[in-house]
């Protein structure tokens, strides 16, 4: 009798350095999306936004690719990822990752310890874990996955929504429990090590998803934390096949909206520790805000977010493959930058912000925001445009930032001016263009005092690998938080700070 052997494949992923083995006749999209590329058109072949470069080897009947590469415009040496089977040895690269998922190695001061840690940056859309040698603080491997959440939505609100009920709430901690526990095997499996500890952070609502919280008061006003501990737990806890003794631990938040990712940020800067007048800046899923320096810290949550992850903006998506990420004036013409040098399908936040200042540059927006055109769209590429009404999103995250600034500088006695640094944490933040982030108001500060942290949470996170005090009185007794909303001189310096 005949044995069906199944034959083995060598994919090698580039950018990532990344080997797998797997099955022939695995579909190749099975396996990337693990590592965070999307599927713009649901995988349908139309959109060639999941596009990857052969660099050795094919996949499956590459004459269906060639005819599909030449309908959507793709040189010959790409393939649809999404109906790719994968049939021999192959590497290739793949142009989302371009906009690549930020795993910092950013050095620090420490006291080395034994044993290996590992930092995990839990996100709204992407989790991000490093192994760490704890003697060295080198990072030894990282591994990036999109958050499994996501199937009940990408924005925070519908986060919140699928865990108010007992089911969804399970649901969700149980999806991020073991994608969490993937990402810390494949760093772990293979290697020698002796696993001492886990620190996890996030934004308010991931901490108490995965910590099986209620989420229902972070749903309506005003949206309070019903836990605002650091909760720690042992492997058999978590049903995670790790070493018994590991200690896992997931950061507290900050208050309702900062999570431990602004306080891992907070760390990361170091305006804990220096006498300089100091801004942390997140514009992720809200626009966090803290200002102060090691004595006295003041922290807000601004609704700055959504329109620069695309959200309410007409033709706003992430920064995905197939994005707008910057836009420029060149002798008049306006000229953008497509990631992964894709068909334009849409906008992202950097896009966005490039755009609006193209607008007034050339005129087509006025000072208070209105097109000058009457009820003519602003075209940015063939497909692409804005609206009065996304020019409108934009100036309302603008306002609300820049306002949500100047209250906190005024409660701290202090004026715009006095700030010495101030960092812009998050993917996003990684690639906007800083002359227009000033120009347009959003921050209102001079731009050679503006520092991109990159994934500051992850930072933080791997710092907090080399501590034991997890109430972190020290530094958590000098921050406040301050509701922008309550404040009485809100609506007037927001107006205000609307206009160009
Ligand atoms: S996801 Fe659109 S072509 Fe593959």
């Amino acid at each position: 009798m005949s044995k069906n052997i199944i034959k083995k494949i060598k994919l090698r992923i580039e950018p990532l350095g990344k080997e797998r083995i797997v099955n022939k006749g695995t579909p190749l999209k099975d396996i990337i999306f693990e590592y965070g590329v999307e599927f713009p058109c649901g995988g349908k072949g139309f959109c060639g936004g999941c596009k990857v470069k052969l660099l050795s080897g094919d996949v499956k009947d590459p004459e269906k690719h060639e005819k599909l590469n030449h309908k959507l415009g793709l040189d010959s040496e790409y393939r649809l990822a999404c109906i790719s089977e994968l049939v021999e040895d192959i590497t290739i690269e793949i142009p989302q990752l371009e906009s690549l998922i930020l795993a910092d190695n950013t050095p620090f001061a420490f006291y080395p310890l034994d044993g290996f840690g590992i930092a995990v940056d839990i996100g709204t859309t992407t989790i991000v874990a490093q192994l760490i040698d704890l003697s060295t603080s080198q990072v030894l491997d990282v591994q990036t996955s999109r958050n499994p959440q996501a199937r009940y939505g990408s924005d925070i609100m519908s986060r919140i929504l699928h865990g108010l009920t007992e089911e969804g709430s399970k649901e969700s901690k149980i999806l991020i429990r073991e994608e969490v526990y993937r990402l810390i095997t494949l760093l772990v499996d293979g290697r020698n090590i002796t696993l001492k500890k886990i620190v996890l952070v996030g934004n308010s609502v991931m901490h108490h998803l995965f910590c099986g919280f209620d989420v229902k008061p972070l749903s309506m006003y005003p949206f309070e934390t019903v836990n605002n501990e650091s909760v720690e737990y042992s492997p058999e806890d978590l049903n995670w096949a790790i070493d018994k003794d590991v200690k896992i631990i997931f950061i507290r938040p900050i208050a309702s909206f900062i999570g431990s990712d602004i306080y891992a940020g907070i760390i990361a800067s170091g305006m804990d520790k220096t006498q300089n007048l100091t801004v942390l800046i997140d514009l992720g899923t809200n626009g966090e805000i803290v200002i102060g320096n090691s004595e006295k810290m003041l922290c807000a949550s601004t609704a700055a977010g959504p329109a620069f992850e695309g959200t309410n903006i007409q033709m706003g998506m992430s920064a995905m493959s197939g994005a707008i990420s910057s836009v420029n004036l060149n002798n008049s013409q306006i000229d953008y930058h497509v990631i992964g040098n894709n068909e334009a399908l849409g906008i992202c936040g950097s896009g966005l912000i490039d755009a609006v200042a193209v607008f007034l540059q050339n005129g087509k927006i006025d000072a208070g925001g209105a097109l000058v055109k009457k009820d003519v769209n602003l075209k940015i590429g063939e497909k692409v445009y804005l609206t009065q009404k996304d020019v409108r999103e934009f100036q309302l995250a603008k306002g609300a930032l820049a306002a949500g600034l100047q209250i906190l500088v005024n409660k701290l006695d202090k004026s715009l001016a006095d700030i010495t640094h101030l960092f812009i944490a998050g993917g996003f933040g990684n690639f906007i263009n800083l002359k227009n982030v000033t120009q347009l108001g959003m921050l209102e500060i001079n731009e050679n005092k503006i520092h991109k942290l990159g994934n500051s949470a992850l930072i933080g996170a791997k710092m907090l690998l080399f501590t034991d005090d997890y109430t972190f009185e020290n530094v958590l007794s000098k921050i406040e938080h301050i509701p922008l909303d309550a404040d009485e001189g809100f609506q007037d310096i927001f107006v205000d700070k609307m206009f160009f």
